[in-house]
């Protein structure tokens, strides 16, 4: 029995597979690893969205590199964005001065990565560089673009690799549409 097949069975289409994402993360890693400054790396990744995705880049780039997560919503369960970024953590981590690499899973409105940013900013860092691994091709609401795309996507929902519906679907291996 193929103990996915449940959560597999939802999925109307593979958008991008396994393998491809593993080749486009070589290469992302290796633009980050060459980018930064010397010096250490704060990655801060920002959950549970960009769980996966941080998992597998961060591991490929060779530099010493710290890692902090912070857990934000904005979404509430369903498939519309609620247009509101709330921090959920108590205690903010201290990035005074850091060169930070800030990861979500996607820019959807743009508004998380927006608040995320300047919070940080806010906060001291030295410099916020952004990472996602989807990028929906649509106007932003708000003004923000990522330093480091992995794919550009057409305005559509999407789950996988990290990517939830009603907190479902994160772990499946691949980047996919539900059936409606
Ligand atoms: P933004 O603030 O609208 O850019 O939305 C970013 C957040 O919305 C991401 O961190 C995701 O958690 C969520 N999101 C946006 N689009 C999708 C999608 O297609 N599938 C799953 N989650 C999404
Ligand atoms: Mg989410």
């Amino acid at each position: 029995m193929n103990p996915e097949l449940g959560i597999r069975e939802d999925v109307e289409r593979v958008l991008i597979d396994e393998k491809v994402i593993e080749k486009r993360l070589d290469v992302m890693a290796e633009q980050i690893a060459n980018d930064f400054p010397p010096g250490p790396i704060l990655a801060v990744v920002l959950l549970k969205g960009a769980l996966v995705f941080a998992a597998d880049l961060l591991r490929r780039i060779p530099r010493p590199l710290e890692i902090e997560c912070l857990n934000v919503a904005s979404y509430h369960g369903g498939t519309e964005s609620s247009g509101q970024v709330k921090f959920l953590d108590q205690h903010l981590p201290d990035v005074r001065g850091r060169h930070v690499l800030l990861l979500d899973d996607i820019l959807d409105t743009g508004r998380t990565l927006r608040a995320v940013s300047d919070r940080l900013k806010e906060m001291g860092c030295a410099v916020v560089h952004t990472g996602v691994l989807l990028a929906k091709d649509k106007v932003r609401s708000a003004e923000v673009e990522a330093d480091y795309v992995g794919f550009q996507i057409g305005d559509e929902f999407v789950v996988g690799y990290g990517l939830d519906f009603m907190g479902r679907y994160r772990n499946l291996p691949f980047v996919g549409v539900l059936k409606s």
